[in-house]
């Protein structure tokens, strides 16, 4: 069965949000290792990987169906921000834009009766449950001990062992 139109548009949009994604933690990763937390700087250079895989798994979809996928252009990242809570902040809202956007894609699949893409999503979407977790939880403990430079450092250390090998 053919890729319903509307289905590709909208996996189109959800390539472009993970791209988006992956330029915005690219210019996190920049600004953490300007600003020497390192741990925090590992992790979004990390996850710089993880949102192309993201793009890349409904690349792959799309062209096992048949379809040639858009590739958006880059566009250039902040490499600053005005503080660490901030920076994490915006990770979150990305995160949460990500989010709609997969559920978005999973609506308009179910209501063009598109069993394969509906399948193919529930990884995504599973996923993003992961990805708004670590989000929130580093907005909300750097709200608690970004007045701390030990504070910041430790939390610094504690990310920097999260990372994959
Ligand atoms: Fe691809 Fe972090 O969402």
């Amino acid at each position: 069965m053919a890729l319903k139109k509307e289905v590709e548009a909208i996996l189109n949009e959800q390539i472009v949000k993970e791209f988006d994604a992956a330029t915005v933690y690219n210019g996190m990763y920049i600004y953490f290792e300007m600003e020497l937390f390192k741990g925090f700087a590992a992790w979004f250079k990390d996850h710089v990987g993880e949102e192309m895989s993201h793009a890349g798994r409904i690349i792959q979809y799309m062209l096992d169906r048949g379809v040639a996928p858009e590739i958006p252009a880059t566009r250039k990242p902040k490499t600053s921000f005005p503080s660490v809570l901030d920076a994490m902040k915006a990770a979150l809202a990305h995160e949460r834009t990500n989010t709609a956007g997969i559920h978005e894609c999973l609506k308009v699949a179910q209501k063009a009766g598109d069993p394969a893409t509906v399948e193919m999503l529930q990884w995504l979407v599973k996923e993003q449950v992961e990805e708004e977790q670590w989000a929130e939880e580093y907005v909300q403990m750097v709200k608690k001990v970004e007045k701390s430079v030990g504070g910041m450092y430790a939390f610094d250390h504690a990310v920097s062992k999260r990372v994959k090998a």
